[in-house]
């Protein structure tokens, strides 16, 4: 078994009560300089012993999220000038075409060697999601609807039932979409191309965050389509205002799409406020252009309700929403979905011209667990793991990473974005870090215009485990090693 595997075993009481403390103080429910409950009250409240009270507090301390006061307890530490955020993103003005492809394959082939630690692709941990749940909704699927394993797919759209749950799903937040407008796909990376197929030629320019998804970057290559970088901030996401002004430039032109990720983005863990959202729907209108909105980790909120997807905006049918279960519930099904909004009846014969349908047995059941209400009540606890994971990850950043690293404060997803102090470069690091057994995503891999080399993305997604924070304490040393070096 890999050092970086998670077993139950890995997570003993105290880990537990640590990990559920950690969440308070990243969710600001317990805020900088606060008392902590004392160990008599926490082992009253939370009925376990003091000697585990004790060792969670003492861990919590470790990782630098407390300190303890003489006679007096445990005290939420201030943040430091570690933890600042990054500025706002400043993106060259001009279109570019696109080069991801090397780095990528680099880096996910180094996420499929159990022997290096898993900080580079947004995987998250197998062990978060229902296996046994969806093992048995799979099984009885079967023996309900054996005709779907043996009949020819006429559902190119996607079955009726999963269509009518997934709208459900969005009506219940706000978004009301028609289930005609719904088409099923092959995750949310097919729902991505077939809207930029139904609004863009090959010469065609598509503006998107910056950084972005390097998947976004990829489809744009091998689509012969241009990238427009626009200003991005680490925690309010895309610059409606950078938009406007780039759509009346020169390179703005040729814009045919903005393609955003306005909830929880990759690799920032921006959300874009209510109102620019809203302004956003109007911009992309106003102009012509279509709206194509990513939103695979909009169902991940650390906590409170979860932020309305751009499309609740659209009275136009000019937004296309895509997104899948991959984040969320299962990652190895490959079930996404898309709104076409008014490219709906087009879209339904690109997904039959592209793919011909998604398979119909794992539509079924997802459709189920949407029914029964499974995915809601696995999404509780789903959240509170993410949430808690990326608070130890940046706590552990705070520690092992020098002075001068800014790290983003991400409300949702499991992604967190750095910026190095000095002049790191991330691409160098990554060699060094890859033979050293521990994986990461490089900054300029976000960006159509290799920026961000002082910049890296960490996937939090993986449940904590000695392994993981002794390769968080590695690339730390490696990343001193740099500074001191330059
Ligand atoms: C923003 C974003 N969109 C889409 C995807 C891919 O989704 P899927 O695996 O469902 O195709 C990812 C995966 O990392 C992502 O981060």
């Amino acid at each position: 078994m890999s050092e970086f595997e998670y077993t139950s075993a890995a997570a003993p009481i105290y880990t537990r009560l640590a990990d559920e403390l950690c969440l308070l103080i990243g969710n600001g429910q317990l805020r900088p300089g606060e008392r902590l409950p004392s160990v008599r009250r926490l082992s009253r409240q939370k009925k376990v012993s003091a000697t585990t009270a004790i060792a969670a507090l003492r861990s919590l301390e470790t990782r630098g999220l407390v300190e303890a006061r003489p006679q007096s307890g445990y005290f939420v530490r201030a943040r430091g000038a570690q933890s600042e955020e990054p500025a706002m993103t400043r993106p060259p003005a001009a279109a570019k075409t696109v080069g991801v492809d090397n780095l990528m394959v680099r880096m996910i082939d180094a996420a499929l060697n159990p022997d290096i630690a898993p900080l580079g692709t947004a995987a998250p941990d197998p062990a978060w999601f229902p296996v046994r749940r969806l093992q048995r909704i799979i099984a009885s699927t079967v023996r309900r609807h054996p005709e779907l394993l043996v009949t020819c797919c006429p559902y190119y759209a996607g079955l009726d039932t999963l269509r009518h749950q997934v709208a459900r799903h969005y009506a219940a937040l706000g978004c009301v979409v028609a289930q005609d407008e719904v088409v099923i796909t092959n995750g949310c990376t097919e729902a991505l191309n077939l809207a930029l197929n139904a609004v863009a030629a090959p010469g065609d320019t598509i503006a998107i965050e910056s950084p972005c998804y390097y998947g976004f970057l990829q489809i744009i290559e091998k689509r012969g389509l241009k990238a427009l970088e626009i200003a991005t901030h680490p925690r309010d996401g895309l610059s409606v205002d950078a938009l406007q002004n780039a759509l009346v430039s020169r390179a703005g032109r040729s814009v045919k799409a903005c393609l955003v990720s306005p909830n929880f983005s990759n690799p920032m863990g921006a959300t874009m406020p209510e109102g620019e959202k809203r302004r956003l729907v109007a911009l992309c209108e106003q102009h012509g252009i279509a709206l194509i909105e990513d939103d695979v980790y909009a169902d991940l909120q650390h906590n409170g309700p979860r932020p309305l997807s751009a499309k609740a905006f659209d009275r136009s049918g000019n937004v296309m929403l895509c997104s899948s279960f991959t984040k969320t519930l299962a990652p190895g099904a490959r079930v996404g979905w898309i709104f076409g909004g008014r490219y709906a009846e087009d879209i339904r014969l690109r997904k039959f011209a592209l793919s011909g349908a998604t398979p119909a047995i794992l539509q079924e059941a997802l459709a189920e667990m949407l029914r029964t209400g499974g995915y809601e009540r696995h999404m509780l606890k789903l959240r509170r793991g993410y949430a808690a994971q990326v608070a130890r990850m940046a706590a552990a950043v705070s520690e092992y990473f020098p002075a001068g690293t800014r790290i983003t404060q991400p409300a949702g997803g499991f992604v967190i974005w750095l910026e190095l102090p000095g002049k790191i470069d991330t691409l160098a690091l990554f060699e060094k870090a890859i033979v050293e057994g521990v994986n990461f995503a490089p900054g300029p891999l976000f960006s159509a215009s290799g920026r961000y080399g002082n910049y890296l993305r960490l996937n939090c997604g993986r449940m904590w485990t000695p392994g993981i924070e002794r390769a968080l304490m590695r690339l730390g040393q490696l990343v001193k090693a740099e500074l001191a070096a330059a």
